[in-house]
Order: C-alpha cells, then sequence, then structure tokens
C-alpha cells in the first residue's frame, strides 16, 4: 500500500457498464424512465462490500495481484466512508446504484477499476446487495419484535388478575384474564419472529459466482466468498440465482402476516380506548388532539399502525404480481422489487417500534371491564358447562340457561341479581352449587387446561413466556 497522500479524487461523468454494441446511447425518456439510482443508492454499503469481497476473490482467482486488490479494496472503503457525507450522490445520473460504485472506483483508482466487473454480472450483483441489505432489516425486524412482546409481557404482568369480557363477534363472550388476551398477542409476534428467522436463513445464502444467469468463468471459491461476507451457504444453481426474489417474497411475507398482527392489536385497543368501551387510557405521547374540538384525545398511532398494514400488504402483492410469469432469468421487470421491499421494511419495522411505545403507555382500568364481564351474561357458557358437569345433558343445560338470560334480558336482570334459591326456582337443576359461578373469576377456575384462562394456567404461561422471550435471538 502507498503511503503518499492521495490526490483529490477526479469527478467523471457518469457511463455505463456496456454501450460497445450501440450506435446511439439511451434516449433521455429511457433514461429517466429506467434508471434505479434514486431508490437503489440505498443498497450502497452492500453494494461496496459485495465488491469488496468479490476484489479478494479475483486476487485469489489470480485475476488481480494483491497489490491491484489492496488498492481496490481501500478505494471501496473510502467510497463508503464517503457515501455517509451529505451530497455524495448530487448530480449523479448513473444508471443503478452499481454504475455508480464503479464509476466512483475509477474516479480513486483510474483504469484499474476496469477490472472489478470481470466475470460478474449486476443480476448477481444485485441480488447479492439486496440479501445483504436485507438479512440486516430481518435482524431488526425480529428484535424491534421481541421489544414490543417484552412491552407486552410489562403490561399483562401489571394487572395479573384483571378480568376482561373476551368476545367473538364483538360482542361479549367468556370472561378471560388480562393476561391471557394479552399472551394470544404474545403467540402471534412469536410466530412472526419465527417467519422472520427463517426469512433471514433463506436470505442469507450467497449468489456471486453465477455471473450473468450462467456461472462464472472465472474460478472463484464461492464457499470463501460466503464465508468473507457472513453467508451461511452458497447458492446451488446460477439460473435460479438470476431470476430468483423468493427471499424478498418470504420477508415481503413475513412482514404481511405481522402487520396484520399488529393492526388487530391496535383496532383492539382503538375500540377499548375509547369512550363506549372506556377501559384503557394511552398515554399522552402516542396520542393527538383536534384543531377545532379542544376535548379530543385521538389514537394516532394506533391509527397509522393499521393504516400503514395496506402499504406492507401492498408491497407484497406488488412483487408477487411482478414475479408472476416472468420467463427465466433475470429480467428488468426484477428492479420493481426494491420500492416496495424497501418501503416495507420501513413502515413494518416502524410499526414494531410505535406498538411497543404505545404498550409501555397503556393504562387499564381494572373495574371497568371487570364491570362489563359482571354485567353482561358472559357467565352463561360456566352455568351451562356446571350443570352439564351435574349430569344434565349439554344441550338441555345450554336451553336451560338461555331461558335464564332471556328472562334476565326481559326483566332487566344481571347475573348479580341471581342467587342459589331463585336460581333453583327457576329450574330444578341449578344446584346450590352452581351459584357460585355467577361470578366470572370462578368460572375461569373452571379452565385449567393447558392453553386456558385459568388463574394458575395463565400464570404459569406468563413464567413460560418470559422464558421463551429470553431464549428468543
Ligand atoms: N438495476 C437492476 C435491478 O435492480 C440491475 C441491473 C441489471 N440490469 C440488466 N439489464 N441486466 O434489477
Amino acid at each position: 500500500m502507498n503511503d503518499e497522500k492521495p490526490a483529490a479524487p477526479l469527478t467523471l461523468p457518469a457511463m455505463k457498464l456496456w454501450g460497445g454494441r450501440f450506435e446511439t446511447g439511451p434516449s433521455e425518456v429511457f433514461e429517466r424512465f429506467s434508471n434505479s439510482l434514486h431508490f437503489d443508492k440505498r443498497l450502497l454499503e452492500a453494494d461496496v462490500k459485495g465488491s469488496q469481497a468479490f476484489a479478494r476473490s479475483l486476487a485469489r482467482a489470480g485475476v488481480l495481484t494483491d497489490a491491484e486488490c489492496d488498492r481496490i479494496f481501500d478505494a471501496f472503503e473510502s467510497i463508503r466512508v464517503d457515501a455517509a457525507s451529505p451530497g455524495f450522490f448530487d448530480g449523479a445520473t448513473d444508471e443503478d446504484v452499481h454504475t455508480f460504485v464503479i464509476r466512483k472506483l475509477g474516479e480513486r483508482v483510474g483504469a484499474l477499476a476496469g477490472k472489478i466487473h470481470t466475470g460478474r454480472s449486476r443480476n448477481e450483483q444485485v441480488s447479492l446487495d439486496t440479501r445483504l441489505w436485507l438479512r440486516g432489516e430481518c435482524d431488526r425486524s425480529r428484535e424491534l419484535l421481541r421489544a414490543l412482546m417484552a412491552a407486552l409481557l410489562k403490561l399483562a404482568g401489571q394487572y395479573p388478575d384483571a378480568v376482561i369480557p373476551g368476545y367473538t363477534h364483538l360482542r361479549r363472550a367468556q370472561p378471560v384474564l388480562w393476561p391471557h388476551y394479552l399472551l394470544a398477542y404474545f403467540e402471534m409476534f412469536a410466530r412472526d419472529h419465527e417467519r422472520f428467522t427463517e426469512a433471514r436463513r433463506r436470505t442469507n445464502v450467497m449468489p456471486l459466482g453465477s455471473g450473468a444467469l450462467a456461472g462464472s468463468g472465472f474460478p472463484h471459491d464461492r464457499e470463501a466468498i460466503a464465508c468473507d461476507l457472513g453467508f451461511d451457504e452458497i447458492t446451488r444453481n446460477s439460473m435460479d440465482v438470476s431470476a430468483d426474489r423468493d427471499f424478498a417474497l418470504d420477508y415481503l411475507y413475513a412482514a404481511s402476516v405481522t402487520t396484520i398482527h399488529l393492526s388487530r392489536l391496535a383496532e383492539d385497543w382503538i375500540l377499548y380506548s375509547s369512550e363506549e368501551f372506556g377501559w384503557m387510557e394511552l398515554g399522552d405521547g402516542v396520542t393527538s388532539g383536534s384543531s377545532l374540538m379542544p376535548q379530543k384525545k385521538n389514537p394516532d398511532s394506533l391509527e397509522l399502525i393499521r393504516g400503514k398494514s395496506g402499504r406492507v400488504l401492498g408491497a407484497l402483492n406488488s412483487l408477487l404480481f411482478t414475479m408472476k410469469g416472468l420467463p427465466l432469468t433475470y429480467n428488468r421487470d426484477m428492479q420493481e422489487d426494491k420500492e416496495p421491499l424497501f418501503d416495507a421494511a420501513d413502515q413494518i419495522n416502524g410499526c414494531l417500534e410505535m406498538a411497543r411505545v404505545v404498550a409501555e403507555s397503556v393504562t387499564l382500568r381494572v373495574q371497568v371491564p371487570a364491570n362489563a364481564a359482571d354485567e353482561s351474561w358472559v357467565v352463561a357458557t360456566d352455568l351451562a358447562e356446571a350443570l352439564a358437569r351435574n349430569g344434565t345433558a349439554f344441550h338441555t343445560a345450554h336451553r336451560i340457561v338461555g331461558r335464564l338470560v332471556l328472562d334476565s334480558v326481559r326483566n332487566g336482570k344481571k347475573p348479580g341479581d341471581w342467587n342459589a334459591k331463585s336460581l333453583a326456582q327457576f329450574a330444578p337443576e341449578f344446584t346450590p352449587d352452581v351459584a357460585r359461578l355467577l361470578d366470572p373469576r370462578e368460572g375461569m377456575k373452571t379452565r385449567e387446561i393447558a392453553g386456558g384462562t385459568g388463574p394458575k394456567t395463565v400464570a404459569a404461561a406468563l413464567v413460560e413466556a418470559r422464558k421463551r422471550l429470553g431464549e428468543m435471538a
């Protein structure tokens, strides 16, 4: 390596990585239409790291001398550093990030830059760069999921005994414990975490050495490149590499299922924090006021989490439709993968972070959902099951309790207005022991089944969830 102070890099005009076979250049309209630098510049760091590893591989293959490799490597390093400064891309009209990076290399090492693309195709390069970038995004999404899950467990632990009505059809159905409700989301997010882990595994496969589609004509040690860049394995078919965006689809699918879970959580909490439900208070920090109505405290953070899910689901669909029916192998259509992928990653990570902050801000007004459970007939199933345990056929038990509810609704009675005596008068099947089930807390004790809302089961599930989260990485 030379220690002379390098001359300030000259600036070369945009050039193409092709052109020899053309008599005229591309039209201005075509260039404007097809250039991707304005969005794929996001892959610069990945492009530089991948190119450094490729330079080392070219040296191992005898295409570059060690000195040439060092010069190229250092120049790439300076590009990587300079890219952080504002204005680095100003005025650039290059076709894409790969072309831009090679032009920058040329500005720093002159004619030697002409060797870096030996036997390399942008088709494999774009696969490599996207994989390198996306594997980082998978890790980020996984980390944000774990932080959200931790916040949900904390919120569960704050109100371990709170009773809420569980809903079906958005009608009060059966009483459940507040931690049991939150653990349902914990399970969804745990599955999402697995999906992102799997998406990472499929992404973390090294494609370089595939050439445009037929495999490189130079003797690369592909395993060594994989090792250099932290990939777990190498791709097995060069045509597959040029044609494949499955790894991006896998990420988008993981993001899509996650966004659905987040959107449903947001919807629940928008409802639960409304005046109509009134169970839950969202922190001031995650709500907005109205420019006109002074009393308003709107759940905008949750509405945006619900709203952004449309973009993430759109991104998955966009890429699915782009890929459908493309002939093997690479087609320029595939450049359309990036904007949806970048946007989906930004949105899902933004939503995960926002959801954690909302969860940390929540206060439960414990008495409100408890009253909602007491005042409704969420105990009806508990009563019917008690009759069945005492020997009444369930069908008959169901009808008896149904009549009890009808009678109560007609006469404005709540479960608490009944007792052992009045129940026995209503139907002889109601033996004295059944009356305690008029209290929702008593019915829950009959559900100490694995996965159920029995208090002991839920307490154990919470302990187990904390342990599982601790073991996730
Ligand atoms: N920018 C392109 C993409 O993102 C890669 C360029 C490959 N172009 C080509 N004509 N083979 O897909």
